[in-house]
């Protein structure tokens, strides 16, 4: 999977998103904006908002920043807010952002579609502040599962649609050792879909 190709996909998916991922998804992403528990005033940054599924389930009061590598995915994403939205276009892989600058990071089934799942990971941990959170909805390979011929066959056919099932989480946070973990519970699809929460721990100088 690269920019160029997800680029093209994701023109061709954006008037049809809605339609196939809301009501089956539904569920985990209220969850994924719950776990964050985000308080009025606070800013969240969304790297690939996609169509902007979750928008409509933000608390009021919250600051968001939204951005995703498919002007098409924003465009759709464009129309179902009111409140002002700051979007982006934007690789989730290199973020336009400074260090620490947002409260949470929310990242749903962006993980498994970037081309380089734990550049984007550390990239979302780089501009999240001490004590601030990420929340995940995503698939990934089941942790202990081996990765047979099947699934490297299934993994290679569902890649050509945009997204990669075969992807370890435990991959993805490679770079940023140390995180805290407090939710890693499953989800959807017998656990192939899992929900997972981060917190940056606060580092004091004795
Ligand atoms: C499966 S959709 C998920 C969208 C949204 N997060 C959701 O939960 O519905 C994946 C999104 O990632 C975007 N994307 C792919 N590669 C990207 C990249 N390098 N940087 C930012 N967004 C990217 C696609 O354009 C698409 O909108």
């Amino acid at each position: 999977m690269n920019n160029r190709d997800n680029l093209q996909l994701y023109r061709l998916y954006a008037p049809l998103y809605d339609r196939l991922m809301r009501a089956w998804t539904a569920t985990a992403r209220r969850k994924a904006i719950d776990m964050l528990q985000l308080q009025p005033g606070e800013r969240l940054f969304i790297p690939g908002v996609g169509t902007g599924l979750d928008l409509p389930n933000i608390p009021a009061g919250v600051c968001i920043v939204a951005g995703d590598l498919s002007p098409a995915m924003l465009h759709q994403a464009r129309k179902k807010l009111q409140e002002p939205v700051g979007f982006i276009v934007m690789d989730a892989q290199e973020l336009p952002l400074p260090d620490g600058s947002c409260d949470a990071v929310l990242l749903n089934l962006i993980l498994s579609v970037v081309p380089n799942g734990p550049v984007a990971m550390q990239e979302a941990w780089r501009v999240l502040k001490p004590g601030g959170h990420v929340a995940v909805f995503d698939k990934f390979l089941p942790e202990g599962s081996r990765l047979s011929g099947f699934r490297v066959l299934l993994g290679w056919l569902i890649r050509q649609i945009g997204t990669d099932p075969n992807r370890q989480f435990r991959e993805m946070i490679r770079n940023i050792p140390g995180a805290h973990m407090p939710v890693d519970a499953p989800s959807l699809l017998n656990g192939l879909y899992r929900l997972i929460l981060m917190t940056k721990p606060v580092v004091t100088v004795a």
